[in-house]
């Protein structure tokens, strides 16, 4: 989604505000544009495309001055041409905007009706002109920018500029998220602590429905009826984190090959090394009396939150409903505040895993968050955070968020388990164990199976369409398989449960396609090696993801057998994930794409 920078600086900003745009790069865009005031001009450089686009044109024609704001675009109203691109200048009044202006449509009516030209698509625009009008209506800067919020709705972050008020930046947020960022006699705006973080640690979150005026002095934030309101001052985390590519080619590569280290993390936050117990993290919702869970999420947090509803209700016999996010909210289903509910989002910001939030939130519930970004707003909102300390995650593709989100919930399982007393101190010990061994068994499946990824992925490379099959936990891995693989190489997949394979996508398999069969050794083995000679018996080829114990068990041809160690059942979903990941990012690299920004995708979707 979009992104916005912006500095109130005592040394020039152009140079800075590109730096941060690169560091809002993963979140996803497709044009960019800064805007300066020097010696009382406002101007500006915007580009389509990517940021190096931009820096060439700043390279040509450099922009001055020390306060401006900047901004990625992903493109909603309007499509991503350099007209379109942020910052809209009306009359001396410069907006960066993330989300959507909800009412520009009849905004936009009325001051066409009043005179205004627009000259772009977006739904943006109508914030310039509205601020410009005010303003020539001869309001103070801040009474305009007021008005003008109480005229706008819909979910937005915005940063405004003004020509005759040099000094100043505001900025508003209702919904996207937008930090404030103090310096020494410098103040920063950034969609989120990553941008911020070259120049503080030093950050003030807005909250819903705030608003601020930045000056190198400070900050003044207010609330939408003009009153003054006070927010707390934090120390980011995110500074602390190297974000570069390493000796990695990808930040998802990098994101990859982290994952046994950041699996520790997370683990030892809710696990007792020591003793081998569920540490007392895990009661922050209390599932013991919980008469059911509600889970909702998107895309692979809500994959993950599938895998998490098998261990609830296999471990702790706790029913589960759960469904993605943008069906939760508008569902209307009976909720009853005896039950739980969880909300799982690495970036914390998800519009609709937000709604779902409150929707619950107004239902009685009480509110789990199972978040990377512990400062964000699910998070915020929440009765209990439970973090996965996955670290910033950059790729849009979400892998070691996904096996983090897995590990937390498999120990809140346990911990609820526990709590429910529907497994004995002894299991209890025995699964914990097995998580414990989880970060050193995955280092071991990423060294053993790289070469054999690329070698397969160089196949896959060539292929139209890709079907992955799983059962149990297997099944939503067989979905998140076939979700990794679309949206970096673009290549058409489809996970499916395997039972299901007789009632349609049967009538897909020929020579042509490959069947990806997620199959441990475990309680449904035997049943997914039907489904795979439903398969190899109409010359589908089949690669096999499976264990020891499962490839000795099964004698069927395959066109390839990735051999994992043999595991528990409570880390299987884990260990298989790295092949999956592996699968989706060599195909990726030899089709070329751009695997850390794909096409269209965003990485944090703070609009509906
Ligand atoms: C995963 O690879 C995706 N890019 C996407 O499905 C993502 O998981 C989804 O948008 C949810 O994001 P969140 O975890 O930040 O809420």
């Amino acid at each position: 989604m979009c992104g916005i920078v912006g500095i109130v600086g005592s040394s020039p900003v152009a140079g800075r505000l590109v730096d941060a745009l690169k560091r809002l790069e993963y979140r996803g865009y497709d044009s960019a544009g800064i805007a300066t005031i020097h010696k009382g001009e406002m101007a500006r450089c915007r580009a389509q495309g990517k940021l190096f686009n931009l820096e060439r044109r700043l390279d040509s024609d450099p922009l001055r001055g020390m306060i401006g704001i900047a901004h990625t675009r992903w493109a909603t109203h309007g499509v991503p041409n350099e007209t379109n691109a942020h910052p809209h200048f009306v009359e001396g009044v410069a907006v960066v905007h993330n989300g959507i202006i909800e009412n520009f449509s009849e905004l936009r009516d009325e001051l066409i009706a009043e005179g205004a030209v627009f000259e772009t698509q977006t739904d943006t625009e109508v914030v310039a002109h509205l601020m410009a009008k005010y303003v020539r209506d001869g309001l103070e800067p801040r009474s305009a920018m007021l008005k003008m919020l109480n005229r706008v709705t819909g979910a937005y972050a915005l940063a405004i500029m003004l020509q005759n008020d040099p000094g100043t930046i505001m900025a508003a947020r209702s919904g996207p998220p937008l930090a404030i960022g103090y310096g020494s006699g410098e103040m920063f705006l950034g969609s989120d602590a990553i941008a911020l973080s070259p120049f503080t640690n030093e950050i003030t979150y807005l909250v819903d429905g705030d608003w601020a005026v930045l000056t190198r002095d400070g900050a003044t934030i207010l609330d939408f009826s003009g009153n003054e309101v006070h927010r707390p001052r934090q120390i980011s985390q995110t500074a602390a984190y190297v974000v570069d590519k390493g000796n990695h080619r990808h930040f998802m590569e990098k994101e990859i090959y982290e994952q046994p280290e950041v699996i520790s993390h997370a683990l030892s936050h809710y696990v007792d090394f020591a003793s081998n117990r569920i540490s007392d993290n895990v009661n922050a919702i209390d599932f013991k009396t919980a008469s059911g869970l509600a889970i909702s999420a998107c895309g692979t947090a809500y994959l993950a939150g599938l895998v998490g509803k098998y261990w609830f209700e296999r471990y702790a016999r706790l029913s589960v409903e759960i469904d993605v996010a943008s069906e939760f909210r508008y569902r209307e289903m009976p909720l009853s505040p005896s039950q739980a509910a969880l909300f799982i989002s690495q970036s914390g910001e998800t519009a609709d895993t937000l709604a779902s939030l409150r929707y619950c939130k107004d239902h009685g519930l009480k509110i789990g968050a199972v978040v990377n970004v512990k400062e964000s707003t699910i998070a915020r909102e929440s009765d209990a955070v439970f973090p996965i300390m996955a670290g910033p995650e950059i790729g849009v593709a979400s892998t070691k968020a996904f096996t983090c989100q897995l590990a937390v919930l498999a120990s809140l399982a346990l911990g609820a388990a526990k709590a429910r007393g529907t497994i004995s101190a002894e299991q209890e010990t025995e699964l914990v164990r097995h998580l414990a061994e989880m970060p050193r068994i995955m280092s071991r499946v990423l060294n053993l199976i790289q070469p054999q990824m690329e070698t397969l992925s160089r196949e896959l490379s060539k292929c139209r369409d890709v079907l992955y099959l799983g059962r149990g936990t297997s099944f939503p891995l067989a979905m998140e398989g076939a979700l990794k693989l679309k949206e970096i190489s673009y290549i058409h997949a489809e996970g499916y449960a395997a039972g299901e394979l007789k009632h349609g996508p049967i009538a897909l398999i020929d020579e042509n396609m490959p069947v990806i069969v997620i199959a441990p050794f475990d309680r449904f083995f035997d049943k997914t090696v039907s489904n795979m000679q439903e398969v190899a018996a109409r010359g589908g080829r089949i690669i096999f993801i499976t264990d020891e114990a499962g490839a000795a068990a099964s004698k069927l041809p395959t066109m390839a057998t990735i051999v994992l160690p043999n595991v528990n059942e409570i880390i299987a979903p884990m260990i298989f994930s790295l092949p999956i990941q592996l699968l989706a990012y060599h195909t990726a690299v030899f089709m070329g794409t751009d695997v850390d920004q794909p096409r269209n995708l965003a990485k944090s979707v703070t609009v509906e």
